[in-house]
């Protein structure tokens, strides 16, 4: 090992545990994660929804851990602004950038805040984040209207997986019935955990979830996968 490897080994155990596994010169940041190889199966749904070009176009990734998606969208020639309310995990992806040799902008910031970066992006990823809020509908009232061109939203979903159909204007207050349909949109509270994790608070179902983007000024454009929607901001048309 050379000396440079064991220095590295010697940070990424000092700013672990990390969630995010990458490869920082031969080193794994995470090579016995639990859900194993998720990162890499999530990256292979999502990147066709990026150019492979992507000089002159910015990002913005929220909830961006240590960067895993921020250096993707990097490697690809984007600006890449991640934000992330934890100062651990901006330490991982501070470190990250510098060795894998990235100019990334990392901000510590809530979800909700994010009308502070004062500017919009032309591609927003908001993947992992949206069950972790005790706030969701909050959140993406506060980023959709950063999206110029594409958001990537990716949550954890629950339930059935089918949506029942159309969802009709109204309803009377008498219809009682549609609300046990399997494919009606909900969210499911957690009051306590979930897999552990006191921070999660909302998971939808995927008529939920779906339902949330749409009411949220989003035109799902593709379902891509459990959980996983492109949409384009509809700004006001319906
Ligand atoms: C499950 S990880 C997902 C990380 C990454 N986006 C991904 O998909 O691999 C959730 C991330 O969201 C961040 N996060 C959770 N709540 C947040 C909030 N209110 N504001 C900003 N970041 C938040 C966490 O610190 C963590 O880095």
């Amino acid at each position: 090992m050379t000396a440079e490897t064991a220095t590295i080994q010697q940070r990424v155990r000092e700013l672990g545990p990390w969630f995010h596994d990458l490869d920082l010169g031969g080193v794994r940041t995470a090579p016995n994660h639990p859900l194993g190889n998720f990162l890499q199966e999530l990256w292979s749904t999502v990147e066709r929804a990026f150019p492979s070009d992507m000089s002159g176009k910015t990002v913005l990734d929220i909830g961006c851990n240590a960067g895993f998606y921020s250096f993707r969208m990097a490697e690809r020639g984007a600006r890449v602004t991640g934000v992330d309310h934890s100062d651990a995990y901006l330490g991982q992806a501070r470190f990250a950038a510098e060795i894998l040799g990235h100019d990334v902008e990392f901000r510590r910031l809530e979800a909700y805040d994010v009308g502070e970066l004062g500017r919009r992006f032309d591609y927003v990823i908001f993947m992992g984040v949206l069950y972790h809020l005790r706030y969701p509908l909050l959140a993406l009232d506060r980023v959709v209207p950063l999206v110029k061109e594409w958001i990537v939203v990716q949550s954890l979903v629950r339930g059935p997986q089918w949506e029942r159909g159309a969802i009709a204007g109204d309803y009377p207050i008498t219809e009682e019935r549609l609300f046990e349909e399997p494919g009606f949109p909900a969210l499911y509270f957690v009051e306590h955990r979930y897999a552990g994790d006191p921070t999660n608070w909302w998971i939808a179902n995927e008529a939920g979830l779906a339902a949330m983007l749409r009411s949220a000024g989003l035109r799902v454009e593709e379902h891509a996968g459990p959980g996983v929607y492109f949409c384009r901001p509809t700004r006001g048309e319906r």
